[in-house]
Protein backbone atom coordinates (compact mmCIF):
# COMPACT_ATOMS: atom_id res chain seq x y z
CA UNK A 1 0.00 0.00 0.00
CA UNK A 2 1.23 3.30 -0.66
CA UNK A 3 1.82 5.60 2.24
CA UNK A 4 -1.44 7.29 1.15
CA UNK A 5 -3.36 4.72 0.75
CA UNK A 6 -2.35 3.68 4.08
CA UNK A 7 -3.00 6.57 5.79
CA UNK A 8 -6.02 7.11 4.77
CA UNK A 9 -7.12 3.45 5.61
CA UNK A 10 -6.21 4.39 8.79
CA UNK A 11 -8.37 7.24 9.26
CA UNK A 12 -11.59 5.51 8.02
CA UNK A 13 -11.34 3.27 11.07
CA UNK A 14 -9.62 5.75 13.93
CA UNK A 15 -10.94 9.27 13.21
CA UNK A 16 -11.83 11.41 16.12
CA UNK A 17 -15.19 13.12 15.69
CA UNK A 18 -14.59 16.96 16.58
CA UNK A 19 -17.16 19.48 16.31
CA UNK A 20 -14.97 21.30 13.81
CA UNK A 21 -15.31 18.65 11.20
CA UNK A 22 -18.69 19.13 10.50
CA UNK A 23 -18.60 22.54 8.77
CA UNK A 24 -17.23 23.94 6.03
CA UNK A 25 -17.87 27.52 7.16
CA UNK A 26 -14.27 29.62 7.73
CA UNK A 27 -15.57 31.37 10.69
CA UNK A 28 -16.12 28.02 12.56
CA UNK A 29 -12.78 27.16 11.39
CA UNK A 30 -10.98 29.98 12.05
CA UNK A 31 -12.49 29.79 16.09
CA UNK A 32 -11.67 26.22 16.23
CA UNK A 33 -7.71 27.04 15.13
CA UNK A 34 -7.22 29.89 16.71
CA UNK A 35 -8.44 27.84 19.84
CA UNK A 36 -6.17 24.98 19.08
CA UNK A 37 -3.06 27.14 18.67
CA UNK A 38 -1.99 26.72 22.13
CA UNK A 39 -4.59 24.43 23.47
CA UNK A 40 -5.12 20.88 23.60
CA UNK A 41 -8.57 20.01 21.73
CA UNK A 42 -10.26 18.44 25.02
CA UNK A 43 -9.90 21.17 26.95
CA UNK A 44 -10.96 23.07 23.33
CA UNK A 45 -14.15 20.87 21.95
CA UNK A 46 -16.37 22.25 25.12
CA UNK A 47 -15.47 26.50 24.81
CA UNK A 48 -15.89 25.73 20.84
CA UNK A 49 -19.28 24.52 21.65
CA UNK A 50 -19.92 27.42 24.34
CA UNK A 51 -18.21 30.46 21.85
CA UNK A 52 -19.60 29.77 18.65
CA UNK A 53 -23.41 28.99 20.43
CA UNK A 54 -23.04 32.93 21.70
CA UNK A 55 -21.28 34.24 18.61
CA UNK A 56 -22.32 32.26 15.65
CA UNK A 57 -21.38 34.27 12.91
CA UNK A 58 -18.27 37.14 12.41
CA UNK A 59 -20.83 39.98 13.04
CA UNK A 60 -22.12 38.69 16.56
CA UNK A 61 -18.46 38.72 17.20
CA UNK A 62 -17.32 41.98 16.14
CA UNK A 63 -20.80 43.58 17.97
CA UNK A 64 -20.07 41.88 21.10
CA UNK A 65 -18.24 43.46 23.55
CA UNK A 66 -14.50 42.63 24.12
CA UNK A 67 -15.44 41.55 28.25
CA UNK A 68 -18.09 39.03 27.13
CA UNK A 69 -15.77 37.69 24.43
CA UNK A 70 -12.83 37.25 27.32
CA UNK A 71 -15.22 35.48 29.47
CA UNK A 72 -16.07 33.11 27.47
CA UNK A 73 -12.13 32.83 26.49
CA UNK A 74 -11.38 32.18 30.14
CA UNK A 75 -9.96 28.66 30.86
CA UNK A 76 -8.18 28.64 27.37
CA UNK A 77 -5.46 31.22 28.32
CA UNK A 78 -3.14 33.11 25.92
CA UNK A 79 -5.79 35.95 25.98
CA UNK A 80 -4.77 37.67 23.40
CA UNK A 81 -5.54 35.22 21.00
CA UNK A 82 -9.36 36.34 21.62
CA UNK A 83 -9.11 40.60 21.35
CA UNK A 84 -7.19 39.20 17.97
CA UNK A 85 -10.03 36.79 16.76
CA UNK A 86 -12.32 39.93 17.48
CA UNK A 87 -10.76 42.31 15.74
CA UNK A 88 -10.26 39.61 12.95
CA UNK A 89 -14.03 39.06 12.84
CA UNK A 90 -14.58 43.13 12.47
CA UNK A 91 -12.75 42.76 9.75
CA UNK A 92 -14.66 39.67 8.06
CA UNK A 93 -17.91 41.12 8.94
CA UNK A 94 -17.54 44.78 7.12
CA UNK A 95 -14.91 43.39 4.05
CA UNK A 96 -15.13 39.65 3.84
CA UNK A 97 -12.45 37.60 3.78
CA UNK A 98 -9.15 38.82 2.37
CA UNK A 99 -7.20 36.62 -0.53
CA UNK A 100 -4.54 36.50 2.03
CA UNK A 101 -6.18 35.23 5.44
CA UNK A 102 -2.60 36.22 7.26
CA UNK A 103 -3.51 39.54 6.90
CA UNK A 104 -5.92 39.30 9.71
CA UNK A 105 -4.32 39.76 13.45
CA UNK A 106 -3.23 36.85 15.23
CA UNK A 107 -3.12 34.62 11.68
CA UNK A 108 -0.14 33.42 10.74
CA UNK A 109 1.35 30.92 7.70
CA UNK A 110 -0.16 27.72 9.94
CA UNK A 111 -3.60 28.70 10.79
CA UNK A 112 -3.96 30.55 7.22
CA UNK A 113 -3.36 27.25 5.71
CA UNK A 114 -5.25 25.12 8.13
CA UNK A 115 -8.46 27.17 7.29
CA UNK A 116 -7.73 27.07 3.52
CA UNK A 117 -7.36 23.19 3.81
CA UNK A 118 -10.69 22.60 6.19
CA UNK A 119 -13.07 25.31 4.84
CA UNK A 120 -12.24 25.81 1.13
CA UNK A 121 -10.52 22.29 0.51
CA UNK A 122 -7.34 24.26 -0.92
CA UNK A 123 -4.02 22.00 -2.21
CA UNK A 124 -2.16 23.79 0.60
CA UNK A 125 0.07 22.12 3.20
CA UNK A 126 -1.17 22.04 7.10
CA UNK A 127 2.52 21.78 8.46
CA UNK A 128 2.51 21.76 12.44
CA UNK A 129 4.81 19.45 14.42
CA UNK A 130 2.79 16.55 14.67
CA UNK A 131 2.12 16.17 10.57
CA UNK A 132 6.55 16.98 10.75
CA UNK A 133 7.06 13.92 12.95
CA UNK A 134 4.99 11.86 10.71
CA UNK A 135 7.40 13.19 7.40
CA UNK A 136 10.60 13.17 9.40
CA UNK A 137 10.12 9.68 10.52
CA UNK A 138 8.61 7.89 7.41
CA UNK A 139 10.89 9.91 4.70
CA UNK A 140 14.10 10.98 6.84
CA UNK A 141 14.34 8.37 9.54
CA UNK A 142 13.94 11.27 11.91
CA UNK A 143 16.77 13.39 10.60
CA UNK A 144 15.65 15.43 8.23
CA UNK A 145 16.00 19.33 8.61
CA UNK A 146 12.90 21.16 8.82
CA UNK A 147 12.83 22.60 5.37
CA UNK A 148 13.32 19.26 3.62
CA UNK A 149 10.54 17.91 5.52
CA UNK A 150 8.01 20.67 4.74
CA UNK A 151 8.80 20.66 1.46
CA UNK A 152 7.70 17.26 1.58
CA UNK A 153 4.91 17.63 3.09
CA UNK A 154 3.67 20.19 0.61
CA UNK A 155 4.68 18.03 -2.39
CA UNK A 156 2.68 15.11 -0.60
CA UNK A 157 -0.71 17.11 -0.77
CA UNK A 158 -2.83 15.00 -2.69
CA UNK A 159 -4.89 17.13 -5.03
CA UNK A 160 -8.31 17.79 -4.58
CA UNK A 161 -8.04 16.05 -1.33
CA UNK A 162 -6.57 18.36 1.10
CA UNK A 163 -9.37 18.62 3.41
CA UNK A 164 -10.18 14.93 4.17
CA UNK A 165 -6.01 14.66 4.26
CA UNK A 166 -4.68 16.70 6.70
CA UNK A 167 -7.59 15.86 9.25
CA UNK A 168 -6.01 12.13 8.70
CA UNK A 169 -2.54 13.64 9.40
CA UNK A 170 -3.65 15.49 12.18
CA UNK A 171 -5.03 12.49 14.34
CA UNK A 172 -1.92 10.03 12.42
CA UNK A 173 0.19 12.44 14.58
CA UNK A 174 -1.91 12.64 17.79
CA UNK A 175 -2.99 8.76 17.90
CA UNK A 176 -0.55 6.71 16.62
CA UNK A 177 2.87 8.12 15.23
CA UNK A 178 3.31 10.23 18.69
CA UNK A 179 6.31 12.14 20.03
CA UNK A 180 7.27 9.76 23.03
CA UNK A 181 5.05 6.64 22.58
CA UNK A 182 4.61 5.90 18.80
CA UNK A 183 2.49 2.65 17.99
CA UNK A 184 4.69 1.36 15.74
CA UNK A 185 3.68 -2.58 16.10
CA UNK A 186 0.11 -1.31 15.00
CA UNK A 187 1.37 1.02 12.60
CA UNK A 188 0.40 0.61 8.42
CA UNK A 189 3.27 1.92 7.43
CA UNK A 190 5.90 0.50 9.82
CA UNK A 191 7.82 -1.98 6.81
CA UNK A 192 7.75 1.16 4.64
CA UNK A 193 8.91 3.95 7.46
CA UNK A 194 12.56 5.12 6.94
CA UNK A 195 13.02 5.21 11.12
CA UNK A 196 11.09 1.78 11.91
CA UNK A 197 13.12 0.10 9.36
CA UNK A 198 16.40 1.79 10.50
CA UNK A 199 15.57 1.56 14.35
CA UNK A 200 15.70 5.34 14.79
CA UNK A 201 12.05 6.25 15.58
CA UNK A 202 12.86 7.79 18.70
CA UNK A 203 15.32 10.18 16.72
CA UNK A 204 14.04 13.25 16.99
CA UNK A 205 14.98 16.46 17.36
CA UNK A 206 13.35 18.00 20.67
CA UNK A 207 11.39 21.20 20.49
CA UNK A 208 12.89 23.80 23.14
CA UNK A 209 10.55 23.21 27.01
CA UNK A 210 8.24 25.93 26.66
CA UNK A 211 8.71 28.47 28.97
CA UNK A 212 7.92 27.97 32.67
CA UNK A 213 4.73 29.14 32.98
CA UNK A 214 4.65 29.28 37.28
CA UNK A 215 5.70 32.35 38.67
CA UNK A 216 5.68 33.91 35.08
CA UNK A 217 4.46 37.31 33.71
CA UNK A 218 1.94 35.03 32.06
CA UNK A 219 0.57 33.48 34.87
CA UNK A 220 0.02 37.01 36.59
CA UNK A 221 -1.11 38.38 33.22
CA UNK A 222 -3.93 35.33 33.84
CA UNK A 223 -4.60 36.09 37.39
CA UNK A 224 -5.24 39.30 36.44
CA UNK A 225 -7.82 38.83 34.15
CA UNK A 226 -9.94 36.21 36.05
CA UNK A 227 -9.68 38.59 39.04
CA UNK A 228 -11.33 41.15 36.80
CA UNK A 229 -14.34 38.38 35.39
CA UNK A 230 -15.41 39.05 39.00
CA UNK A 231 -15.19 42.84 39.31
CA UNK A 232 -13.07 45.90 38.30
CA UNK A 233 -10.34 46.62 40.65
CA UNK A 234 -8.03 49.52 41.87
CA UNK A 235 -4.63 48.81 40.75
CA UNK A 236 -3.77 48.75 44.90
CA UNK A 237 -6.41 46.00 45.03
CA UNK A 238 -4.79 44.01 42.15
CA UNK A 239 -1.39 43.95 44.13
CA UNK A 240 -2.66 43.16 47.38
CA UNK A 241 -4.83 39.58 45.78
CA UNK A 242 -1.67 38.74 43.88
CA UNK A 243 0.49 39.32 46.78
CA UNK A 244 2.52 41.68 44.60
CA UNK A 245 3.85 45.42 44.64
CA UNK A 246 1.97 48.48 42.76
CA UNK A 247 5.09 48.79 40.19
CA UNK A 248 5.55 45.72 39.22
CA UNK A 249 0.90 45.07 39.03
CA UNK A 250 1.36 48.82 37.44
CA UNK A 251 3.57 47.59 34.90
CA UNK A 252 1.99 44.46 33.91
CA UNK A 253 -1.74 46.10 33.65
CA UNK A 254 -0.07 48.93 31.36
CA UNK A 255 0.70 45.82 29.01
CA UNK A 256 -2.85 44.48 29.09
CA UNK A 257 -4.11 47.89 28.61
CA UNK A 258 -1.70 48.22 25.60
CA UNK A 259 -3.20 44.95 24.09
CA UNK A 260 -6.49 45.70 25.19
CA UNK A 261 -7.11 42.71 27.60
CA UNK A 262 -8.27 45.56 29.59
CA UNK A 263 -9.24 49.21 30.72
CA UNK A 264 -8.80 51.93 32.91
CA UNK A 265 -11.84 54.02 34.25
CA UNK A 266 -10.84 56.63 36.59
CA UNK A 267 -8.85 54.62 39.00
CA UNK A 268 -9.88 51.20 38.63
CA UNK A 269 -9.05 48.27 35.99
CA UNK A 270 -11.65 46.60 34.31
CA UNK A 271 -12.12 44.27 31.54
CA UNK A 272 -13.11 46.58 28.26
N1 LIG B 1 -4.78 20.95 16.05
C1 LIG B 1 -4.78 22.05 15.27
N2 LIG B 1 -5.76 22.01 14.37
C2 LIG B 1 -6.41 20.85 14.57
C3 LIG B 1 -7.53 20.24 13.97
N3 LIG B 1 -8.16 20.84 12.97
N4 LIG B 1 -7.92 19.04 14.43
C4 LIG B 1 -7.27 18.47 15.45
N5 LIG B 1 -6.23 19.00 16.07
C5 LIG B 1 -5.79 20.18 15.64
Amino acid sequence: MTFHNSIFGWFAKNKRDLPWRTTEDPYRILVSEIMLQQTQVERVVPKYLAFLKRFPTPRHLAEAETGAVLRLWSGLGYNRRAVNLKQAAEIIAQRGYPDDLSELPGIGPYTSAAVQAFAFNRDVPVVDTNIRRIFSRYFFAGKGTQERIDAKVAEQVPAGRSRIWNNALMDFGSMLCTASSPACASCPLKRSCAAFKKGTVAYLRIAPPQKKFEGSRRQTRGAILRLLLVSSLTEQELADKLGKNVAATRDIVDELVREKLAVRRQRRVSLP
